[in-house]
């Protein structure tokens, strides 16, 4: 079997080297010839565990190609996979539709043969239904040979985690129209299927929804346990003990229960968005309500942060007594140290990262921010360029008057505090991912607060 993937991003360019370690032909297609030539020199343009091994071993080979032509794979491929990415529309909740229509609209045009597209980018409910038409009509107007028929195939990997999700997957599921269509994407997953990867073969809304469905839920699992983090930073009680006692309910399970600075990423807060935006297409804004509360919360807790920070800064402050002040009049002046860039641990992936907004929002109130992540600081200084970026965690403490951990790489949860406490002007530490054992860091000279622990506060912020 030969296989096409159009789109070599994360989710491509993975899937394109796991087909062929999977044992098949591949071709990754991409607009862009810079990315093309990279990954034709065996180069991952961003950073993923296991991907560097996998492409270089099968470009090498010879079981994986690149190229930047459709009409090279028109005529090759009996399955084309579609990776290319749906972004937030810009000022609006929507997905950005172009690239995926353009890919489909390509490969329409392109394909000479029998042959399946599958669709694995994550798409509004409704879009398979339409490709399919417009597919249809396409290779009817330009008159060419080939039964060309569509099929849905989310995917759920994880940044991170990208080869291992894709190799053996939790679950396969494919929306499918045809015995034909599943029987070839049974030959596509035969490897994972003999491990007994559950398989589920439906139509193509279900196809469609249980990707979003899934990603709504594991933000709505987040944003849940961070709502319960405003309660006790109001009254007091443990976060991390609510969390693990609710999670040995096996209904409920204690994965995606980490409360702290809320999700980010390119997946998770854009597929919200967009389904906010597709409901409201569809008239059913009520349905979908409690999505408006889980972004709002998500983003409350990047607030949170700032304005812990400037409660602990506060500290140093002679206020005479005063108790009204500006998050500007505490910040200016300090140095914070800013422990990770990436929207997560193992990626170097900055989209809609936490750690930077709120890195980003400290410098914008005042203080001197040095930012360190171990895979990130690249991607970050592209986008924000004005924040200081430095080598080492060393570094970033050296003088701070606080430090704020923001992604758990294990490098930062592996800190010595002792030594921590000597490189800071002021020993203090805002636990964003609530990772570090705070009675260890107290004990070591540095004062550990986390979110969703309750502090009294020293003063009243009125604003930034
Ligand atoms: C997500 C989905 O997990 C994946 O199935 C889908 O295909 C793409 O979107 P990913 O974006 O790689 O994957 O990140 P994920 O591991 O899900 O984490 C998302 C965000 O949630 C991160 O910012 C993470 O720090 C945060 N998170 C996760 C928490 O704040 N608490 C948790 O308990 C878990």
């Amino acid at each position: 079997m030969r296989i096409s993937v159009i789109g070599t991003g994360y989710l491509g360019a993975t899937h394109a080297a796991c087909m062929a370690e999977l044992g098949f032909e591949v071709i990754g297609v991409d607009v862009d010839p810079a990315k093309i030539q990279r990954l034709a020199r065996g180069e991952v343009p961003f950073h993923e565990p296991g991907l560097p091994e996998l492409l270089v071993k099968h470009v090498d080979s010879g079981r994986l190609r690149f190229t930047t032509d459709y009409a090279e794979v028109g005529g090759w491929a009996d399955v084309h996979f579609i990776g290319v990415g749906t972004p937030q529309k810009d000022g609006e909740n929507a997905a950005d539709m172009r690239f995926v229509d353009a890919a489909a609209m390509s490969l329409a045009e392109a394909i000479t043969r029998d042959a399946l597209i599958v669709g694995k980018s994550t798409v509004p409910v409704g879009t398979a239904a339409r490709l399919r038409e417009a597919i249809a009509a396409r290779r009817t107007e330009n008159g060419l040979p080939g039964r060309v028929e569509l099929a849905w195939n989310p995917e759920f990997l994880r940044e991170g985690y990208a080869v291992k999700d894709t190799i053996s997957p939790d679950r396969l599921i494919v929306g499918v129209e045809s015995a034909h269509a599943e029987q070839l994407l049974r030959e596509v997953y035969a490897a994972p299927l003999e491990q007994d990867t559950p398989w589920i073969a439906t139509d193509f809304q279900t196809a469609e929804l249980v990707k979003v469905a899934a990603n709504a839920f594991l933000a709505t699992k987040i944003s849940f346990i961070n709502a319960f983090s405003e309660i006790t930073e109001t009254v007091g009680g443990d976060i991390r003990t609510l969390a693990d006692a609710l999670g040995h309910d096996s209904r409920i399970g204690r994965r995606f229960l980490n409360a702290g600075v809320g999700f980010g990423g390119g997946c998770l807060p854009k597929d919200i968005r967009a389904l906010q935006a597709r409901v409201s297409e569809l008239g059913l804004n009520r349905t979908m309500q409690f999505l408006n509360n889980m972004d709002e919360i998500n983003l409350r807790r990047r607030d949170r942060v700032v304005d812990l920070a400037a409660q602990l800064l506060a500290e140093d402050r002679d206020d005479d007594g005063r108790t009204h002040t500006t998050r500007t009049q505490i910040l200016q002046g300090t140095r914070i140290a800013i422990l990770g860039a990436a929207f997560k641990p193992h990626s170097d992936d900055v989209r809609d990262s936490p750690a930077l907004d709120v890195a980003n929002r400290l410098f914008c109130t005042g203080a001197a921010t040095a930012v360190f992540d171990p895979q990130a600081n690249a991607n970050a200084a592209a986008r924000f360029p004005r924040l200081d970026y430095v080598g080492s965690a060393e570094q970033a403490l050296r003088d701070a008057d606080l430090a704020i951990l923001l992604t758990e790489w294990p490098e930062f949860r592996e800190l010595d505090p002792a030594r921590v406490a000597e490189l800071m002007r002021t020993p203090r530490m805002i636990d964003g991912r609530n990772v570090l054992d705070r009675t260890a860091w107290d004990a070591a000279g540095v004062h550990t607060v986390g979110l969703g622990q309750h502090i009294e506060p020293r003063v009243r912020t009125v604003g930034d």
